[in-house]
C-alpha cells in the first residue's frame, strides 16, 4: 500500500514537534538543536531529536553516540538511541559509516521510518518535545516532513551575514506557507570575544534582526562564537554554557 501523501496524525505519546531549519548549512542548526535538547533535559523534560539531515547527520556525534550501532527493534518499532538522556534517531544509526547516496523516494522512506516507526514516547514515558534537525535547503526532505509530520512550530537559525540571511528567509517562508508557526529567529556566531576584552563580528551584524523584522517574529538569541562550544559538540559532551539555550525555552511553551 502506498503511504498517503499527507499524514498529520499525531505521533503517539509525543506532545510537541518543533523543527529547526536554516536554509544554509554550517550556520549551527545541529548545534542549536543539540543544545536546546540539553536545556530541555535540564528543565526536567523528556526530549527527542529526529536527525532529518539524511545526507549529513551530525546529531549522534554531537551527543557522543556515534558508535553505538543500530537501534533495537521491539514490536516492529525501533527504539530510539539515548545520549545524555536525549532520545535520537539518525541515518548515522541506521546506516553507520555509509554515505547516503539515495534518490528521493528512498529518502522519503527513511524519513517516514525515523518519524513513525520509532517508539518516541510511551504511555509511561511520553515525550514532551521532539526536535527535528533539518538539513540545509528547502528540498525533498523538507517537503516530506511538512507532509508527514504534525509540526507545531519552528525556529530558523541564521548567521548575521546577508548570504546566510537570504537562504534563512526561504526557510522561514517554507514554514509560513505550510502554516507552521515560526517561533522566532536564532542568530548564531554573532560575536567573537577576544582575550584582550574586545570583540569582533567576523560575520557582520544585523542579519538576525533583519530577518526577524521581515518575518514579524522575535529575534530570540544572538549566540556568540565559542570555541569551547565547538569542542564540546565535536566531542559529544554537554555544552559549557546552557544559559543561552535555556533562554529559548519560554518560546516553546507558547
Ligand atoms: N556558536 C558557535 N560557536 C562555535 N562553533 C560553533 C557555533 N555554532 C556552531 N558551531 C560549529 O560550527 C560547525 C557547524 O555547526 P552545525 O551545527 O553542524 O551547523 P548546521 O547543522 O547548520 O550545518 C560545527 O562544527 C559546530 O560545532
Ligand atoms: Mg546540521
Amino acid at each position: 500500500m502506498k503511504a498517503p501523501s499527507i499524514n498529520h496524525d499525531p505521533l503517539p505519546y509525543v506532545d510537541k514537534i518543533i523543527a529547526i531549519g536554516s536554509g544554509k548549512g554550517g550556520v549551527g542548526k545541529s548545534t542549536v538543536t543539540s543544545c536546546l535538547a540539553h536545556a530541555l533535559v535540564a528543565d526536567g523534560k523528556r526530549v527527542g531529536i529526529l536527525d532529518a539531515d539524511v545526507h549529513g547527520p551530525s546529531i549522534p556525534q554531537m551527543l557522543g553516540i556515534a558508535t553505538v550501532g543500530q537501534p533495537e527493534v521491539k514490536e516492529e518499532q525501533m527504539l530510539p538511541i539515548m545520549g545524555h538522556g536525549i532520545a535520537t534517531m539518525s541515518m548515522a544509526h541506521l546506516a553507520p559509516g555509509k554515505a547516503a547516496i539515495w534518490r528521493g523516494p528512498m529518502v522519503t522512506k527513511a524519513l517516514v521510518q525515523m518519524l513513525r516507526h520509532v517508539r518516541w514516547g510511551t504511555q509511561d514515558a511520553p515525550l514532551d518535545v521532539l526536535l527535528i534537525d533539518l538539513p540545509p535547503g528547502t528540498g525533498d526532505i523538507h517537503l516530506t516532513l511538512l507532509q508527514q509530520a504534525p509540526i507545531d512550530g519552528a525556529f530558523v537559525v541564521t548567521t548575521p551575514q546577508p548570504i546566510a540571511v537570504i537562504d534563512a528567509e526561504k526557510a522561514a517562508q517554507l514554514f509560513l506557507k505550510a502554516n507552521i508557526p515560526l517561533l522566532g529567529i536564532i542568530e548564531n556566531m554573532s560575536i567573537l570575544a577576544l582575550p584582550d576584552g574586545g570583540s569582533l563580528q567576523p560575520f557582520g551584524a544585523g542579519g538576525g534582526q533583519q530577518l526577524a523584522e521581515k518575518a514579524h517574529v522575535p529575534l530570540l538569541a544572538q549566540l556568540p562564537l565559542d570555541s569551547e562550544l565547538r569542542e564540546a559538540m565535536d566531542e559529544g559532551k554537554q555544552p559549557p554554557n546552557l544559559a543561552p539555550f535555556e533562554a529559548l525555552l519560554p518560546a516553546l511553551r507558547g
